[in-house]
């Protein structure tokens, strides 16, 4: 059986690390795109030259050409600029609207039978942007940013009970914005209830610190955003579909009836497979917990109403 191919689009900190994660797991053949000359061509060549010592078969090319991306399965889209010190994800909103609309018209004539995984923010208008371009099934098209943000949270528990982020399982809702809802009920380590092992006070820190992580390490860095957990989550993404695991990640799907949304991609838990997303999956929330998605997903339907005037 021929490999599977996965194109990813921008060749910077997002894109050359979700190459470097896809390749080490074999998972298909790896096309690196970037307007830049000379940086995707590098970047793949010295990369395919680590295969000789990490042993992995993928082979990966560098292109400024979207001819090389023609027919690939999975196309990971990491065009656009990220945000510095001081800035909001949706202060990216009118230069990156126009940098994934360009680069979604180029990736569909070349790969007209892909799913698309977004990472460019703000992440659930740029689905969006993605989706109406691309003229796609709305199974094929989705967001990264729930596997991202339950990464933080997984990775801030395990810490604080002293455990194996291996054990410990969460659930997030809502946008890629401060509003995110992570669900400290849908959480738990080896089935038990993180509730049981942390107090209200210390779980509230660290609902709050998922929140605001991706600005915690913009901070910290100073001249860009995280790049490792937001590269790794696309691939598993990427992942889940290519090998049709139908894993449950939290990611932006499009919902229409689910949840009462109405037609827009939101954080929800969704069912990836060969198709992209086979299914939403519509949890019980409490009260509050509606209210937080709430509030979240009308912020998302305001930034898609402004990409809408840009459109
Ligand atoms: C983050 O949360 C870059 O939005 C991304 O780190």
């Amino acid at each position: 059986m021929a490999r599977k191919k996965i194109s990813i689009i921008g060749s910077g900190n997002v894109g050359a690390t979700a190459a470097h994660w896809a390749a080490s797991k074999n998972l298909g053949d790896v096309v690196l795109l970037d307007i830049v000359e000379g940086l995707p061509q590098g970047k793949a060549l010295d990369f395919f030259q680590a295969s000789a010592i990490e042993g992995f078969d993928s082979d990966i090319i560098g292109t400024n050409n979207y001819a090389d991306t023609a027919n690939s399965d999975v196309v990971i889209i990491t065009s656009g600029l990220a945000r510095k010190p001081g800035m909001s994800r949706d202060d990216l909103l009118s230069a990156n609207t126009k940098i994934v609309r360009d680069v979604t018209e180029k990736v569909c004539a070349q790969s007209p039978k892909a799913v698309l995984i977004v990472v460019s923010n703000p992440l659930d208008a740029m689905v969006y942007v993605a989706w109406k371009v691309s003229g796609f099934e709305t199974h094929r098209v989705l967001g990264q940013a729930g596997v991202l943000d339950t990464a933080r949270f997984k990775a801030f528990l395990a810490r604080a009970i002293g455990c194996s982020v291996a054990d410990i399982q969460a659930m997030l809702l809502g946008g890629h914005g401060d509003d995110m809802v992570p669900l400290v009920r849908y959480s738990s380590v080896s089935g038990i209830p993180v509730n049981q092992l942390l107090g209200k006070d210390e779980l509230d820190r660290i609902v709050e610190r998922t929140r605001k992580g991706g600005g915690e390490i913009v901070n910290l860095l100073k001249t860009g955003s995280a790049y490792y957990a937001p590269s790794a989550a696309s691939v598993q993404m990427a992942e889940a579909i290519i090998r049709d695991r139908r894993r449950i990640l939290p990611c932006a799907g499009y919902c229409q009836k689910e949840y009462g949304i109405g037609g827009h991609f939101v954080g929800v838990p969704c069912l990836l497979g060969s198709r992209g997303l086979e299914k939403v999956i519509e949890l019980e929330l409490t009260a509050d917990e509606a209210q937080a998605f709430a509030t979240s997903v009308q912020h998302v339907k305001e930034l898609v109403a402004a990409v809408d005037k840009m459109m």
